[in-house]
């Protein structure tokens, strides 16, 4: 006989059976991660960086957070904004990803803010260095580093070593309007004086017409900021104008003496100091694993660019790991306030601005011997636990 019991336990039984089978159904739905560089162009370098640490990152992690796989889904913008945005639209729409990261360059990142905001889809910012970018929408999340940061150590450090005026020179665009600005006002605040400031196109520069008039006005030094990929042509121009030879001192943030190009740039850039988040020479066990286990995969070295997407990543599977797989705001949330040490150093994703907060180091160029005599930014001072001085308004 069917007692009413019976049916009861029954109903139990397939309900639970329909909850195991949706719960089962939601824990194999891969996660998707829309991964957005310039793998073609001028800033291909960035974006041959950025995905050969992603890889890393995974092969390194694992493919499954939660239980559930992770789909990273790489799309070339080549450093084009209106590419950018459409590839994040359809990424958001018909791929359903979780997160979009990447971005090379600071105007991809500001095009694809809005999109971000409407959909409330997390936006990793793993490259662009503009310190505003944050400012662009509430759910972006940066693990690369802004250009006021960088700049404040070596505006402070040449003028506590003898150099009196100094020009200028920065790419003609968001980064290098920070990097004029924030050299301008902290080197004038240290009694410093600028005879002139100088900026080259983002496209295709040519420096020759500006390093005449960086010898014409014989400064004690130029400061330099250019974008990753850029340097080597500028060292280049820097020799062949004589600019090495006229006593006029070359200083720059790190992106002019990157890891990615340095090493082929030759004496040139032997002593030329210069402030950055990260070297390949830091002298950590957990940057030196980084390095090891990078070269081996990839036979050539990671840049800043690289830890910034590898950074990126961590940030990434740590706040699914504590959303169990869950996006939106949840993702975002847990983003947010991440403390971790990175292969640059010990870093936090500052929960109020979504800014990376980390430590900045003076380098200067040297060849290293215990380096297979390679050309490296070696560090020898720090600024600890350096805030994005563009937010502290
Ligand atoms: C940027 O466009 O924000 C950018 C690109 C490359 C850099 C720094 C900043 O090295």
């Amino acid at each position: 006989m069917i007692t009413k019991r019976h049916v009861l336990q029954l109903a139990i039984a397939a309900l639970t059976t329909a909850c195991a089978v949706t719960a089962f159904a939601a824990d194999t739905s891969p996660i998707k991660i829309g991964l957005i560089l310039p793998m073609t162009g001028q800033s291909a370098s960035t974006g041959r960086q950025i995905d050969a640490a992603v890889k890393l990152w995974m092969a390194q992690n694992g493919n499954k957070v939660a239980g559930r796989s992770i789909e990273v889904i790489l799309k070339d913008d080549g450093a084009v904004p209106d590419a950018t945005k459409r590839i994040a639209q359809e990424l958001i729409v018909n791929d359903k990803v979780s997160v979009i990261a990447g971005f090379g360059i600071t105007p991809t990142a500001l095009a694809t803010a809005p999109l971000a905001t409407q959909s409330k889809t997390p936006l990793v910012v793993m490259a662009a260095a503009t310190s505003s970018i944050t400012e662009a929408s509430p759910y972006i999340i940066r693990t690369s580093f802004t250009l006021p940061q960088v700049t404040i150590g070596i505006a402070d450090w040449a003028a506590k070593n003898k150099i009196k005026k100094a020009v200028t020179l920065v790419a003609d665009y968001g980064p290098g309007f920070d990097a004029e600005k924030y050299f301008d006002s902290q080197f004038r605040l240290n009694g410093g004086q600028i005879l002139d400031k100088l900026r080259t196109p983002l496209r295709s520069p040519d420096f020759a017409p500006v390093l005449q008039k960086v010898l014409d006005a014989k400064p004690d030094a130029l400061f330099v900021f250019l974008p990753s990929g850029q340097g080597a042509a500028f060292m280049k121009q820097f020799a062949e104008r004589g600019l090495d030879k006229s006593g006029v001192k070359l200083i720059a943030t790190g992106d002019v003496t990157d890891d990615d190009q340095l090493n082929d740039m030759g004496d040139v850039a032997l002593g030329v100091v210069n402030s950055h988040h990260y070297s390949a020479a830091h002298p950590s066990a957990t940057n030196k694993k980084f390095v090891d286990a990078f070269q081996a995969a990839n036979k050539f070295r990671p840049n800043f660019m690289a830890v910034g997407g590898y950074d990126g990543m961590r940030v990434i599977y740590k706040a699914l790991e504590a959303t169990k797989g869950a996006g939106g705001d949840a993702l975002l949330a847990a983003m947010k306030g991440q403390i971790f040490e990175s292969p640059r150093g010990p870093v936090l994703i500052d929960g109020q601005t979504r800014d990376i907060v980390q430590d900045v180091y003076i380098r200067k160029v040297e060849r290293v011997p215990a380096m297979g005599n390679g050309l490296y930014n070696v560090e020898f001072d720090v600024i600890k636990g350096v805030k994005d001085p563009g937010k502290l308004k």
